[in-house]
């Protein structure tokens, strides 16, 4: 399974049939996002190493360093940079 480092400071494994998105969710993270389908670009961040596969339609304007990890999933290990999230934080 492909690693995805996101930020300089996290690593995660991917699950190759989640998105990047839903990878970091379920590795606790809380990204930014809103269409969750390639439109609105609120998802999206720099892709600094590897190589990514697209499984929507991008329709958002990205530049060609960036990608939506809303419709992306990891093919190899990838670094991303500019990934706005928070961690997400459980309470007893
Ligand atoms: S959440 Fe809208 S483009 Fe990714």
């Amino acid at each position: 399974m492909p690693s995805i480092k996101i930020n300089r400071i996290t690593n995660i494994q991917s699950n190759r049939s989640d998105t990047i998105l839903e990878t970091m969710e379920k590795a606790g993270l809380e990204p930014e996002y809103n269409c969750r389908d390639g439109h609105c670009g609120a998802c999206k961040c720099r892709l600094v190493s590897g190589e990514v596969e697209y499984v929507g339609f991008a329709m958002a304007y990205t530049q060609a360093d960036e990608i939506l990890p809303c419709i992306c999933r990891a093919k190899t290990d990838t670094e991303l940079e500019e990934v706005v999230y928070k961690l997400s934080v459980k309470r007893a």
